[in-house]
């Protein structure tokens, strides 16, 4: 028998949405969505660790370029709801851990950063308790726990149905180089869903549907290809709320971005560059505004174990 590790460490990447179809809320107040989603290269680790004895658990959050005072260290994070999930399904009580989040994704931007930190803590603590939760089973228990979440599991380049829980890998040959522009401040998701609901308030949303045309460009993997059908309905929703982020994204626009939006419910903002050398000047020319950006590769895999040195 394999001895069980003292601690494992996740790393999970952000995700940004190439296209959010948002279609009319359901019976259960969540919206309908199509949406196609992709993992890019910022990341948070998520490690966990048995609680020494007679300790209960702990969460320690710590921010690298990110504000973290808003992130609760309580029952309330979603990475220990994670641990408390899978703990009761694998039927093992309430084990205490001690559990580190090191934030590198915005605070709420948009980007899926309490998910993807719950999906690493599914991981991870299924990892150090050594359960082998068959990666269905994980995937159900982390619809529970949010929309987004089994994506980030997943990773890579995947369509989302249902409420964003449905997943399905698509075919993607590029590798792009976005550059996700940090505005300051976070937007709260259901305040834009709020947001979008009233801008519909006369004329429901229509069933949202993935772009067929969208599609054909990720086969084909060619940033030009990609760069006009990026689309997000929630972004008027977020601009309502938020109207100065219409100036960011004209400054992107105007600085050559192939394309540029709101991300996800916002505030963070993206940019589509042709290849990193570009994105390096899009970031460039987003400081000299005083704005502070990221440059990501997508898509890479969904949340890993970082193998112990
Ligand atoms: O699923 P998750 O907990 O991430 O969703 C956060 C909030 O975003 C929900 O409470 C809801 O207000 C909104 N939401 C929605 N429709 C979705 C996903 C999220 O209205 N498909």
């Amino acid at each position: 028998m394999s001895v069980p590790p003292a601690a494992v460490t996740v790393r999970a990447p952000a995700k940004i949405n190439l296209q959010l179809g948002v279609g009319p809320a359901r019976s259960d107040g969540f919206h309908a969505l199509a949406t196609v989603y992709q993992a890019i290269g910022v990341y948070d680790d998520v490690t966990v660790a048995r609680a020494l004895e007679g300790e209960a658990t702990t969460l320690t959050v710590v921010g690298e370029g990110v504000d973290v005072s808003d992130v609760p260290t309580d029952s309330g994070n979603l990475a220990l709801r994670a641990a408390v999930l899978l703990a009761e399904h694998a039927g093992l009580g309430d084990p205490p851990v001690a559990m580190r989040i090191h934030k590198r994704i915005p605070v709420a931007g948009g980007m899926a950063g309490g998910s993807t930190d719950a999906a690493a803590a599914l991981l991870a603590c299924d990892t150090l308790w050594g359960l082998g939760t068959p990666s269905d089973v994980l995937a159900g228990l982390a619809a529970r726990l949010g929309s987004d979440v089994p994506f980030c599991l997943v990773g890579g380049t995947a369509l989302g149905t249902g409420r964003g829980e449905v997943v399905t890998p698509v075919e993607d040959a590029g590798s792009y180089w976005w550059v996700v522009a940090l505005p300051g401040g976070g937007l709260s998701t259901p305040a834009v869903y709020g947001a979008f609901d009233r801008l519909h308030a006369g004329s429901p949303a229509p069933a949202p549907e993935v772009s067929e045309a969208l599609l054909a460009a990720l086969a084909r993997g060619t940033a030009e290809g990609l760069a006009p059908l990026l689309a997000n309905d929630l972004q008027p929703a977020a601009l309502a709320l938020r109207p100065e982020l219409g100036d960011l994204i004209a400054i992107g626009r105007a600085a050559g971005a192939l394309g540029s939006m709101v991300s996800g419910s916002g505030p963070t903002c993206l940019f589509l560059a042709s290849d990193e050398e570009h994105a390096s000047r899009l970031s460039g020319v987003l400081a000299a505004e005083g704005i502070a950006s990221l440059v990501a590769p997508g898509p890479v895999p969904g949340a890993r174990v970082v193998p112990a040195l």
